[in-house]
């Protein structure tokens, strides 16, 4: 069994400034801890793009000492929100290809977990150029036979959210191929939505979590307008074993009670007498 954490957006602004009535800082900093209460036996964590929210060298800098208190290794994606050199500048350890895109491999015993970068500046749409295509084509080729999963920021495929469907990696049918090619692409984790999602394309099961700070209405149907929303902020704890892949949402903020679900003499559900009150914002719903 492997284990390992998924966290998407969490834009960071340099201190003290806050985004969107919210401290980036200060949640991600929750997720973290929480993590490591929670999950420090996980092999790593992945982070999947817009990790600053205007790319500054100093929001990076407060990324990087947030995330020098994680209990376990991450390895990191841009967004488009990103700014690929002040990222290298902060971030130099992390890979990049040929071409200086920040696209890399990553081997686990359930196997290969291949990052790509689907950023292009001053834009907020997904690219992949040609010179990723044949980086990535040049993987899978290598890596025939082995198990790959995908990490990327924009999705290949609409969501049914217009204005973020707008912004989504263009190319699908050739990205499709090469996959289709491959022959063994088990799961895609993508970001950029901040909002939970599951779902399949082209075959391949696919899944985007909320961003760790602010989050994108379900606005669907026929309007363009993008809302944001404080609805809850998660990370994904993902459990792979053999041909199954799990994703957990965990809601790193919620500080409800814990209790037994079953009365061990009743056989029943507890007696509502013996439970703490549920937190004031669910009380009566
Ligand atoms: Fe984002």
């Amino acid at each position: 069994m492997m284990k390992f954490i998924h966290i998407t957006d969490p834009h960071i602004v340099p201190a003290p400034q806050t985004l969107c009535a919210l401290d980036p800082r200060e949640r991600l900093a929750a997720a973290i801890a929480d993590i490591n209460r929670h999950h420090a036996d996980a092999d790593f964590a992945v982070l999947t793009g817009d990790l600053a929210y205007l790319g500054e060298q100093a929001a990076y800098r407060d990324l990087r000492c947030l995330l020098d208190d994680l209990a376990i290794p991450c390895h990191l994606l841009v967004g488009n929100h990103d700014e690929r050199k002040n990222f290298r500048d902060v971030f130099p350890d992390t890979p990049i290809d040929e071409n200086g895109f920040v696209q890399y491999v990553v081997p686990t015993p359930v196997g290969a977990f291949v990052m790509m970068d689907t950023m292009e500046a001053e834009a907020s749409a997904g690219i992949y150029c040609g010179n990723r295509f044949a980086w990535l084509e040049a993987q899978l080729t290598a890596l025939a036979g082995q198990p790959v999963f995908l990490f990327l920021h924009h999705p290949p495929f609409d969501i049914g959210i217009n204005s973020l469907d707008a912004s989504r990696l263009p190319d699908a049918d050739r990205l499709a191929d090469l996959l289709k090619r491959h022959g063994d692409v088990r799961y895609m984790f993508y970001g950029h939505v901040h909002r939970a999602v599951w779902g399949a394309w082209r075959g391949i099961p696919t899944s985007a979590l909320p961003g760790t700070n602010h989050q994108v209405g379900l606005t669907l149907g026929d309007t363009d307008e993008m809302l944001g929303t404080h609805e809850r902020p998660a990370y994904g704890v993902v459990l792979i074993e053999h041909d199954c892949v799990n994703v957990h949402l965990r809601d790193f903020i919620d500080e409800s009670p814990r209790f037994p679900l079953l009365d061990k003499a009743s056989k029943g559900a507890p007696d509502a007498a013996s439970l703490p009150a549920p937190p004031r914002e669910l009380a009566g719903l």
